[in-house]
Formats: structure tokens, C-alpha cells, sequence
């Protein structure tokens, strides 16, 4: 009968530990605002695209093309089927020759034959006296919205477990070989 007893108070002990600890487990605040981020930068980034003239200030290369292309240049058909992977600049400001505070390193590939899209996995990553850590994104890029939001999926360091949006917008397009994209970043959960 003691023993009984003991052995139910000791459940009980147990419980109210398992009650304790799981209200206690979320220590650090994370926001759940969709209307407040919990943190909210502004980044450009700038794409020179590989065209056989530029290889010494190129960022980006074609490296998948369809069968009807070649990765010089960017194929018929809205690009569809091209494959292209970067390395680029990112900066405080739209200028491309700003001190760099990272690097965007990725890829997009043309996913619609009828329509101008691009699909984007990339990360921001960072190590300057501003930012250290990196920063995941991955998403539809229509790019004949004026502005797009990608989906942020994750981060490490400074930003580690970042979940968000990131707006981007074309901010500058020259031919096929220049573009700035100019990436307006909320993050809805912070550690
Ligand atoms: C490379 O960049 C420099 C500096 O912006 C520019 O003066 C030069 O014309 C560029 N070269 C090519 C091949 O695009
Ligand atoms: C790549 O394709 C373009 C357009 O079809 C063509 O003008 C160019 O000569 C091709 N380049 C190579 C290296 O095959
Ligand atoms: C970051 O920068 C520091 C200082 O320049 C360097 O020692 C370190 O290796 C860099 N880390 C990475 C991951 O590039
Ligand atoms: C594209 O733009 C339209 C109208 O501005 C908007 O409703 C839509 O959500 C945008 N699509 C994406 C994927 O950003």
C-alpha cells in the first residue's frame, strides 16, 4: 500500500517536472507577428553574367543548358532549361563598387518555357565586422512581378534558425549580362 503510494507520488513528481520543463522550454522570445517583423534589412546584390568578353569580372556562369542551347549564352524560350550559378557582391547601397559585406552564392534556373521565371536557392553569406552567419532562401522568382517574395528558410550565426521573406526587386537590368536585385528581408522568427 506504501509502496503504492510512493510509486504514484513519484509519477506525479515526474509529471509536474514534464510540465515544468515543457513551459519553460521556449527561452528565447520568437515573434509570431506577420505584421511585426522581428528583424528587417536591406541588402543589393549584383549578377554579371559570364558572356566569353568578361570572364575576369564575371559572378555568374551558365552551367546547364537544354539540348538547343550552350552555356554562353542564355537560350530562346524565356532561358527556359538554363542552369546558372553565382558568386555575388552584396552591399549596403545599389552600388556595385561598394565595399561587398558578403557574398550571394547559389544558383536560378528558367523554369517556364511561355513565361520569363526563374526558380532561386541561394544564401547570403556573411563575414564582415557587420554580419557573420549566413542567411537561406529558396522560391519562384516570377520575374515579371515588379517585386517577388522568396521564402527565407533558414540561417546559422548571427542568424541562426531565421524563417521569413525576403522582397526582391529588379533595381537595375542591362541586357543579358547585369542585374541588381535589390532584397528587402523580414525575419518573423528570432533567436
Ligand atoms: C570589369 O569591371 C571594370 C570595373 O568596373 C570595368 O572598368 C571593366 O570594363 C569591366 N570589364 C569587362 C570586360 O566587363
Ligand atoms: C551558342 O549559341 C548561340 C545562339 O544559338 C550561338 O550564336 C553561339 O555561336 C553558340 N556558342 C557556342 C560556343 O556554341
Ligand atoms: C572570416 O574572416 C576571418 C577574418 O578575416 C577569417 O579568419 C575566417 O577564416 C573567415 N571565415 C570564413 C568562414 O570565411
Ligand atoms: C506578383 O504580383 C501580384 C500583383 O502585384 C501579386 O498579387 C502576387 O502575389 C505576386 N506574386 C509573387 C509570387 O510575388
Amino acid at each position: 500500500m506504501a509502496q503504492m503510494a510512493s510509486k504514484s507520488l513519484t509519477s506525479a513528481a515526474i509529471l509536474l517536472l514534464l510540465l515544468l520543463d515543457w513551459s519553460a522550454t521556449p527561452t528565447v522570445a520568437r515573434v509570431r507577428n506577420r505584421h511585426r517583423p522581428c528583424k528587417r534589412m536591406v541588402f543589393y546584390f549584383h549578377d554579371i553574367l559570364y558572356n566569353e568578353h568578361n570572364a575576369k569580372n564575371a559572378t555568374a556562369a551558365i552551367v546547364g543548358a537544354p539540348a538547343w542551347g550552350n552555356t554562353t549564352i542564355l537560350a530562346g524560350q524565356n532561358h527556359f532549361g538554363n542552369v546558372v550559378v553565382f558568386d555575388d557582391p552584396i552591399t549596403l547601397d545599389n552600388n556595385l563598387h561598394s565595399p561587398a559585406v558578403g557574398r550571394a552564392q547559389g544558383f536560378y534556373l528558367y523554369d517556364k518555357k511561355d513565361v520569363f521565371t526563374a526558380w532561386l536557392g541561394f544564401s547570403f553569406v556573411f563575414n564582415s565586422s557587420e554580419h557573420k552567419g549566413s542567411i537561406n532562401f529558396a522560391g519562384a522568382d516570377p520575374l515579371m512581378n515588379k517585386t517577388r517574395e522568396i521564402s527565407v528558410i533558414g540561417g546559422t550565426g548571427e542568424f541562426f534558425m531565421a524563417r521569413g521573406v525576403a522582397t526582391l526587386m529588379t533595381d537595375a537590368f542591362e541586357g543579358e549580362v547585369y542585374f541588381r536585385l535589390r532584397a528587402d528581408i523580414r525575419l518573423y522568427e528570432c533567436w
